[in-house]
């Protein structure tokens, strides 16, 4: 595996790659990779023949009060991991290659709609700074096909719609959530939890497979829906910031007729704010 810095060295190596004819395959992460990050590549296997990851901690995706500073940033161990998943190329660059003039003064992708609902609500331009800088870095590395976890469902339902919206000649794939053997998803930001902390985190999958059973038992009341699953976190400890039915194909509040459904969290617990979500088929 390669590991690159700028646009320009990006470039090259894929535009040799298309030349030769070959599938280019694409997974952006921020880094500090786990086992869910890792699957995103194997599953880029299946679609592609050339990989490239970038590791690239996004400042226009957080918010005045988030953790951008603290993020945790492990290069070393996440090109290892890279290499080992048979990754051909990283690119890592700085946010000055990114943003040369600064990320508050860059060009901005807004999806309408979309990004501002449920996690747009509760952390304000996130959704606009992720569609940005995904859109950069389409621009830049001009995959075939890009991979993406459906474990963020609505980052992943956005990106889907400026593909469409802006004609990018790009494949998106989604990848199934990967857990700890107690449920709780993976995520960076599981490390921020206190190990009593830890033990609590699973009860947010427990809480979406309580309400999927629901769904599932046809219960049309997708409201009280909600409220039970949110009382259940915030009784265990959780301070909730949405617990949400919406239908899977536009993260709009369920129509009477709509079949599949998406039911999505975020719930904060000490210094993480957790999020998950479940999808399910109404009977
Ligand atoms: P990051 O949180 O690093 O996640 C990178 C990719 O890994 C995303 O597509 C995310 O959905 C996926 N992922 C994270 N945890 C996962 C898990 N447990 N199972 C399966 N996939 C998982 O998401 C971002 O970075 C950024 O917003 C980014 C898209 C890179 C734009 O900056």
């Amino acid at each position: 595996m390669e590991t690159v810095t700028t646009i320009a060295a990006v470039r090259e190596r894929v535009r040799a790659w298309r030349a030769e004819g070959l599938r280019v395959a694409f997974v952006p992460t921020m880094g500090n990779l786990h086992t869910g990050h890792v699957s995103l590549i194997e599953a880029a296997r299946r679609h592609g023949e050339r990989f490239v990851a970038s590791i690239f901690v996004n400042p226009m995706q957080f918010g005045p009060n988030e953790d951008f500073a603290h993020y945790p940033r492990t290069p070393e161990a996440d090109e290892r991991m890279l290499a080992d998943a048979g990754c051909d190329l990283m690119f890592m660059p700085d946010a000055r290659e990114i943003y040369p003039q600064g990320s508050g003064r860059s060009t901005r992708v807004e999806v309408p709609g979309l990004s501002l609902i449920l996690e747009g609500e509760f952390r304000p331009g996130h959704m606009e700074g992720v569609a940005t800088v995904v859109t950069k870095l389409f621009q830049i590395v001009a995959p075939d096909v890009a991979i993406f976890g459906e474990k963020d469902f609505q980052q992943l339902a956005v990106i889907r719609r400026l593909v469409a919206d802006l004609c990018m000649p790009v494949q998106i794939v989604g990848a199934p959530t990967v857990r700890d053997a107690d449920g709780l998803a993976m995520s960076s930001r599981n490390q921020y939890l206190t190990p009593e902390q830890r033990a609590l985190a699973p009860r947010i999958q427990a809480a979406l497979q309580a309400a999927a059973a629901r769904v599932r038992a046809g219960e049309p009341d997708t409201t009280a829906i909600e409220r039970a699953g949110a009382q259940s976190l915030e009784q265990a400890g959780f301070r909730v910031d949405y617990f949400a039915v919406r239908q899977a194909a536009d993260l709009e509040p369920p129509a009477g007729h709509a079949r599949e459904l998406v039911i999505l969290t975020a719930a904060r617990l000490g210094k993480a704010r957790l999020i998950d979500n479940v999808q399910v088929s109404r009977p």
